[in-house]
């Protein structure tokens, strides 16, 4: 067996009973899921062989990262910085693949192999996401390593998987959100992907994600790395609440942050190109793969968990963020704490 990266952190089997609950929830992945560092953040075993060079990677100085939990808002603050940092460049933004314009670190080590081998032999021609073929050719992160300045890089790794000079060398966003909404968004995208092979329903899918075992968990630990950081220069936190609540004031923040300057009219202008129904009908960004009506751009709103969560599993919610954000002074905009803290 090849000898394990040198890394500052340490990569480890999930134990049996935990691959049992992930394995109901995931599909196609044949090599046992790992924990990644002190925080335990779960990763498909694919990943055991791209984190080092990943930890390693150089960051430069023009480079813009968004990083967040999955469904978090990546894809809408994607689509936000790219034509900020591109003098609204509506036109390239139209014709240009979202996911090559802002290309995902970690793609590679989240394929589920059986997609990777079929993608390999040619049999899945994915054709509304060259990315994943991209990604099966070559490491995504050889791809951005490779890639001319300036780049703009997303990723769901957590400040503490990512190169320790990324915020003293070039600008970050991370974007927060409720972790019900998440947990519900998720579900829905890993229905979308693995269409009719998704063996769980939602209650299946909660168990999982309350217990940290879903790819990229523990999300509250994951947001709480950001939000120590949240005073750095270099790094601009913002939650998925706050765009739905004010998307113009919002970009303001994201251009100030980024030193780019644009009228009123301009912002409204990026602002209504950004809102929910537009984006939708966006096929260079709403890359949806699914025949089965779920859409990558799915519902966009604030507070959409209470229909999936029955009495039990709202009080498993409040629970598991009491438990979690015990002891952070980590706030959610959209979690009262005293709607937490009489537990
Ligand atoms: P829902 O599934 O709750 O609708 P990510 O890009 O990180 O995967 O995040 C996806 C989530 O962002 C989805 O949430 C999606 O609908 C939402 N989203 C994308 N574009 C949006 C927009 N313009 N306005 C509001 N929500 C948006």
């Amino acid at each position: 067996m090849a000898p394990e990266p040198e890394l500052p952190y340490e990569i480890v089997n999930v134990s049996a009973d935990e691959e049992k609950i992930i394995r109901k929830c995931l599909t196609g992945y044949t090599k046992p899921f790992v924990r990644c560092g002190k925080q335990g953040y779960v990763m498909p075993g694919a990943f055991r062989k791209h984190a080092e060079a990943i930890y390693n990677m150089e960051v430069r100085p023009d480079d813009v990262w968004v990083i967040t939990f999955p469904r978090s808002g990546t894809t809408w603050t994607q689509e936000l910085i790219w034509l900020v940092e591109n003098e609204l460049d509506f036109k390239t933004a139209k014709e240009k693949p979202l996911y090559e314009r802002f290309p995902m670190l970690e793609t590679t080590s989240q394929i589920p192999e059986i997609a990777f081998d079929l993608i390999k032999a040619n049999f899945m021609n994915l054709k509304h996401f060259q990315g994943l073929n991209d990604a099966v050719r070559c490491p995504s992160h050889q791809l951005i390593d490779q890639a001319p300045s300036p780049r703009f890089i997303k990723t769901h790794l957590p400040l503490s998987l990512l190169p320790p000079s990324l915020l003293s060398t070039a600008k970050v966003v991370y974007v927060g959100r409720d972790p019900r909404d998440v947990a519900v968004s998720y579900y829905y995208l890993h229905k979308m992907v693995a269409k009719n092979m998704m063996r769980c329903n939602f209650v299946h899918f909660w168990e999982a994600f309350r217990r940290d075992l879903l790819p990229w968990t523990p999300i509250v630990a994951h947001t709480n790395e950001a939000w120590k950081q949240r005073h750095h220069p270099n790094l601009h936190l913002v939650f998925y609440e706050e765009l739905i609540k004010d998307l113009p004031k919002e970009v303001r923040h994201i251009c100030k942050f980024l030193g780019r300057e644009y009228s009123d009219a301009e912002i409204q202008n990026l602002a209504n190109h950004l809102s929910f129904d537009s984006l939708r009908k966006n096929k260079t960004v709403n890359n949806t793969v699914a025949d089965n009506g779920v859409q990558f751009v799915r519902k966009g709103e604030a507070g959409g968990w209470r229909e999936h969560f029955d009495d039990k599993m709202e009080l498993q919610a409040e629970e598991f963020l009491e438990e979690r954000l015990r002891g952070l002074d980590l706030r959610y905009p959209s979690i009262p704490m005293e709607e937490i803290t009489h537990l």
